[in-house]
């Protein structure tokens, strides 16, 4: 946590560094941005600290992809919405969305170990490999090299002990998740996985009251929509005393007021007396 801290603070430093520098120069900066490299790159996150990083880069010159906030390193605005994004898939209830209106950023490309998994690991080769690589059975056993790699997996937080890790991931294909009927569920459509056990939430998310989506603000226009995963870490959904897996970020400060207007008292007035 210590390290991560720190991490911040030096992205946020230079996040804070890179904007004032463009402010003052825009065109010095955008005459030198082809040719001089950046000495070092503007990391920040999305929604997840670790699991949605975006660097920062210019779309067009004096125009960056994102804008991140010097005080937590998060995303705060975009050049391009869509930017990074691909066609969300099929989805049950989304029928009315025309095609590729709902867009989001594939998970895949973020997950270091997921490339290997069915690959080099879990390949159902053999029994060189010990324990077995692809399970018997869907009940808990002690997993020390998942567990390594993965220290979240420890005392995983999700389900009180009545769910593991075959209720999500697909037995046999391990470069996917699994739904109920045990057909394989992109790592990209992970609405699908959840939304098998929190059917309230996902309809809740598809009716927009849950998550985020930027864009388009008519209700079938073109949108990212933000998906399960890169707000929730699912190892670890119930971790802390909030039972959240979510520490609370510091808000960011109040918008800065029209200018002549010296403070927003008058919006603590009820316009109409009742
Ligand atoms: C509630 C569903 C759920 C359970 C239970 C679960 N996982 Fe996962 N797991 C996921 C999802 C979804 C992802 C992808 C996360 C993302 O996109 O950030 C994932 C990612 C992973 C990854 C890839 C991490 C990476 O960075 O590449 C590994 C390895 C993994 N899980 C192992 C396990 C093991 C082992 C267990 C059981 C101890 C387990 N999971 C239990 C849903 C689950
Ligand atoms: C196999 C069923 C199953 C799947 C799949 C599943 N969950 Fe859960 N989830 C549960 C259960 C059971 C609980 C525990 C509820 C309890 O005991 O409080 C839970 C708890 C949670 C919580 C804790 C907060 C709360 O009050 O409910 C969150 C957040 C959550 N899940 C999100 C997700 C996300 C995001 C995914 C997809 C990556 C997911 N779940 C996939 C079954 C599931
Ligand atoms: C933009 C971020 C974001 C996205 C996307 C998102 N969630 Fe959440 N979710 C949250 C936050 C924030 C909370 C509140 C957590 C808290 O109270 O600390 C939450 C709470 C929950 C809870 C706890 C329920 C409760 O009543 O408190 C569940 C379950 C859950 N989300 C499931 C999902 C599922 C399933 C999806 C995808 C269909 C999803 N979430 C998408 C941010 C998100």
């Amino acid at each position: 946590m210590k390290k991560l801290a720190f991490h911040t603070m030096i992205l946020a430093f230079c996040c804070g560094v890179m904007t004032s520098a463009q402010a003052q120069d825009p065109k010095t900066a955008a005459a030198q941005a082809p040719a001089a490299q950046p000495a070092q790159e503007t990391v920040c996150f999305e929604s997840r600290k670790g699991a949605s990083e975006v660097t920062k880069r210019d779309i067009k010159p004096g125009w960056p992809n994102v804008k991140c906030s010097p005080k937590t390193g998060a995303a705060l605005w975009y050049g391009d919405p869509y930017d990074g994004t691909v066609p969300m898939g099929k989805m049950p209830g989304l029928e009315n969305i025309p095609a590729g209106h709902a867009l989001v950023k594939p998970r895949s490309g973020t997950l270091a170990l997921m490339p290997m998994c069915g690959v080099s690991c879990h390949n159902g080769v053999g029994p060189q490999f010990s324990p077995p690589t692809l399970p018997k059975g869907r009940k808990p056993v002690p997993l020390p090299t998942m567990e390594a790699m993965v220290p979240d997996l420890k005392d995983l937080q999700h389900g009180r002990g009545r769910i593991w890790c075959m209720d999500c991931h697909h037995t046999t294909q391990r470069n996917k998740l699994v739904d109920h009927f045990g057909d394989p569920i992109s790592f990209d459509q992970p609405q699908l996985l959840c939304g098998k056990c929190h059917g309230d939430k996902l309809r809740d998310w598809r009716d927009g009251i849950h998550g985020k989506r930027i864009g388009e603000f008519t209700s079938t226009g073109k949108k990212r929509w933000f998906t399960c995963t890169e707000c929730h870490n699912p190892h670890n959904v119930q971790d802390g005393a909030r039972n959240r897996g979510f520490v609370q970020l510091q808000p960011e400060p109040s918008p800065q007021l029209p200018r002549g207007m010296k403070d927003a008292s008058h919006e603590k007035l009820h316009p109409i007396p009742h």
